[in-house]
């Protein structure tokens, strides 16, 4: 499909398509959270050097982001920052919401008619969906992923528009960075790894999913998640994108897919979005999934500690006004030694950085320097640069060769 610009969303048949006026409130939408971005978030960095030269006259040091919080949550400027970044996340859910009950009889048309085409469709109506995707509106997506319509797609289309207004077009197209990104590195870093059968887990709408058919397209991928909406709308979307993918309605923790029968188990931001529980788990079913030799990579949010206070609580306020309740404890798991835990070898584990694709897509076309995309490539990223950042933070770990 040819897209001109990088930043503006492909249509595809499965798309909700808004109208002229819906058109113009998620563009505001996505611009006031463009210029939050730009022009207000900005403003936090001298307000905490003022706030932390108070504090350190009065003899404290504000040392955790939780003690930077506690300073800082009293300052009207901070207070109207996070009450417009709310305040346009909300917007953003409900301008896509419109959309999608004024297009939806079109919408069920294109879904339904391509439920037997493409790879496989995999439900399971009477799974039991996690609660910690169950119990609340993930990130204020109403309804969160599990919007009770099980043979529906509503959270899928809904996902598919509002997420697109949220990375302000940094997704890319297709909304497809994290994937891409994580081929490139695999392209990069692992030149003569060829997987033939691939698992990419809390697919969502298989977002991430397609690339990996692209870098290789004789291998079988799988998309998984919790509920049917999205799945069911992945594989329409997959379809409607000319890819052979398979999808199912499977839980990370313990998918049922065989012993040994993957050589690559991806995801892409799932891990925040679970639990200190379901992390073991999920680590635990990817060594088990693994034939030996073959790689887990979970691309997801750096550790804290990489990170100075400050930058910890400009993030970590996802965790308290985003309803993203384990976006911080997240953050804080050792998950080198979940890995190991898990039966990987120590000296398998480690994090990088996979560099943004469309960061270097937009090296590329800046038409002043022939070598930017490499030089961007290769930059060592700052951990927790803020949104849109430079790279995606990525565990790696390779199954022992002889293990089982
Ligand atoms: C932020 S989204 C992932 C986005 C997607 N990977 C992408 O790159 O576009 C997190 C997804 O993980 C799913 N999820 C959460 N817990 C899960 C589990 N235990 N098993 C499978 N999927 C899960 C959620 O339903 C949600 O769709």
């Amino acid at each position: 499909m040819a897209v001109g610009n990088i930043f503006q969303q492909a249509d595809h048949p499965v798309l909700p398509r808004p109208n002229h006026d819906e058109s113009s409130r998620q563009d505001f939408a996505k611009s006031l959270r463009g210029y939050i971005q730009r022009a207000v978030l900005p403003g936090l960095t001298p307000l905490f050097a003022k706030t932390a030269k108070e504090q350190k006259a009065q003899g404290v040091d504000l040392q955790s982001r939780h003690e930077v919080r506690r300073a800082m949550k009293s300052k009207p400027y901070f207070q109207a920052y996070a009450a417009m970044t709310r305040g346009a996340q909300e917007m953003i859910w409900h301008s896509v919401i419109d959309t999608l009950e004024r297009d939806w009889d079109r919408l069920e048309g294109e879904v339904s008619a391509r439920e037997d085409d493409g790879g496989a469709l995999k439900l399971d109506p009477g799974m039991d969906v996690p609660r910690y995707v169950t119990a609340l509106d993930i990130h204020c997506m109403p309804g969160g992923y599990d919007s009770g319509d099980a043979a529906g797609f509503a959270a899928g289309a809904l996902y598919e528009r509002g997420v697109y207004l949220y990375s302000m077009g940094f997704g890319g197209p297709f909304n497809d960075d994290k994937g891409r990104s994580v081929c490139n590195y695999i392209r990069r870093n692992l030149p003569d790894f060829k997987p033939k059968r691939i698992l990419d887990m809390g697919c969502t709408v298989g977002h991430s999913t397609l690339p990996y058919k692209e870098l290789f397209p004789d291998a079988e991928v799988w998309g998984i998640d919790v509920t049917g909406a999205l799945v069911r709308y992945a594989h329409a979307r997959a379809v409607a994108l000319n890819h052979d993918v398979n999808f199912a309605q499977m839980n990370a923790e313990d998918t049922g897919f065989e012993d040994e029968s993957f050589d690559l188990v991806v995801s892409h931001i799932l891990l925040h979005e679970t639990s200190g529980k379901a992390m073991p788990r999920i680590f635990n079913e990817c060594h088990r999934l693994l034939k030996p030799g073959g790689y887990m990579i979970h691309a997801d949010l750096p550790p804290f500690d990489l990170m100075d206070p400050f930058t910890q609580f400009v993030l970590d306020n996802e965790t308290y006004y985003n309803n993203e309740p384990f976006w911080g404890a997240m953050r804080e798991m050792d998950q080198v030694k979940l890995a190991k835990d898990a039966g990987f070898p120590a000296d398998t584990i480690s994090f990088d950085t996979a560099p943004m694709a469309i960061r270097e897509q937009m090296a590329k076309g800046t038409g002043y320097d022939a070598d930017a995309a490499e030089k961007v490539a290769n930059r060592k990223f700052r951990a927790g640069e803020y949104a849109p950042g430079g790279g995606w933070e990525v565990l790696i770990a390779r199954k022992a060769e002889g293990a089982s």
